[in-house]
């Protein structure tokens, strides 16, 4: 299983995991491709090579510019989920290359508000939708060419169960992506341990959304991530915060279980690549860790 990013969790610049990544995927485009990396035609002698991988949907993506926020990446995403901690960045790195993105939001305006910035005039495109309901899902696909799906959640409401989150919403999306036709990328976000016989219901929902993206999309790129760390993130900022305000932290478990965190720019540029690829990601799984592992306690001792 390919995907082991080797960036040092801690550090917001440069993404050195996301290099290797995309080094990754070049290398195995340039074996299919030969020495022509780029899709296309042969510098000389007017041969054309193409990636013997079948690319579903019924256009490619045009490219214009020199590939920064005003160029033309071809890329029209839709980012379900763009209004949480993974989202906001995967918005950012796709507007930051030219792409347009809409934005499927459920509440109110000041969750998407932030995004906008993060592309030229009008790239960015706030669509209010009902996850519940397909005409709407319908709606906020239908101009798009990619399907990235960070919708999740680590709770339920008296809305929503894990299935009806996790799984529900993925099945009704990848169905909808496959009908649609022109849907050329599909990455679909999980988690580590996502497992059918998981003793977490979060973790059997998740691996059950899996099966049913792979189902009805197979040429989905399935994205598992251990916990995610940065800036906003709901996992250090929480221990950092308690340590604050009590006199003690309090600690799941005895503190020995063993995480590997992955810095979420480094996730973000692995949808990027998924999408910018030629075809290596497609139908494909990837588990995503950063490159050290922590106990808890340790995690803990480095917050505070
Ligand atoms: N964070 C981690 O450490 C971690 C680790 C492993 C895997 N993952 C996976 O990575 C993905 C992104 O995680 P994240 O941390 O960015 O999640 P997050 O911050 O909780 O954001 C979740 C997104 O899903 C949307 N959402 C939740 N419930 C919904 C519902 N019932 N209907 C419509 N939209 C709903 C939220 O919309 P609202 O803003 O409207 O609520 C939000 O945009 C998820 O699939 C998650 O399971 C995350």
């Amino acid at each position: 299983m390919a995907g082991a990013l080797v960036r040092k969790a801690g550090s917001q610049s440069a993404s050195g995991g996301a290099r290797a990544w995309a080094a990754a995927f070049q290398q195995q485009e340039s074996l299919l491709l030969g020495d022509h990396g780029d899709l296309g035609f042969e510098k000389s002698g007017g041969v054309r090579y193409s990636s013997s991988l079948a690319v579903s949907g019924s256009h490619r993506p045009v490219k214009r510019g020199t590939g920064g926020r005003s160029s033309v990446s071809g890329v029209v995403a839709t980012v379900f989920g763009a209004t949480g901690f993974l989202g906001r960045y995967v918005v950012q790195q796709l507007a930051r290359m030219g792409s347009q993105v809409m934005v499927p939001y459920r509440g109110v305006d000041e969750e998407w508000r932030h995004l906008k910035l993060m592309g030229d005039l009008g790239q960015i495109v706030p669509m209010k939708y009902d996850a519940k309901d397909e005409d709407s899902i319908k709606a906020v696909i239908a101009n798009s060419n990619v399907i990235v799906n960070c919708i999740g959640r680590e709770y339920e409401t008296r809305n929503f169960s894990f299935e009806d989150v996790n799984y529900g919403i993925s099945n009704r999306i990848s169905k909808l992506a496959k009908e649609h036709g022109g849907i050329l990328k599909y990455v679909q976000m999980s988690c580590l341990a996502a497992a059918p016989h998981s003793s977490s219901r979060l973790l059997r929902s998740k691996h059950a959304a899996e099966e049913a993206v792979l189902q009805n999309f197979p040429e989905a790129t399935i994205l598992r991530t251990a916990p995610m760390v940065g800036v906003e993130d709901r996992l250090l900022n929480r221990w950092a915060i308690q340590a604050k305000k009590l006199p003690v932290v309090p600690i799941p478990g005895d503190g020995l279980s063993k995480l590997q965190p992955v810095l979420v720019i480094d996730v973000a540029a692995a949808v990027i690549a998924a999408i910018r690829d030629e075809g290596f990601s497609m139908g494909k799984t990837f588990e995503l860790g950063g490159p050290d592992v922590f106990t808890v306690n340790e995690l803990v001792r480095k917050s505070i």
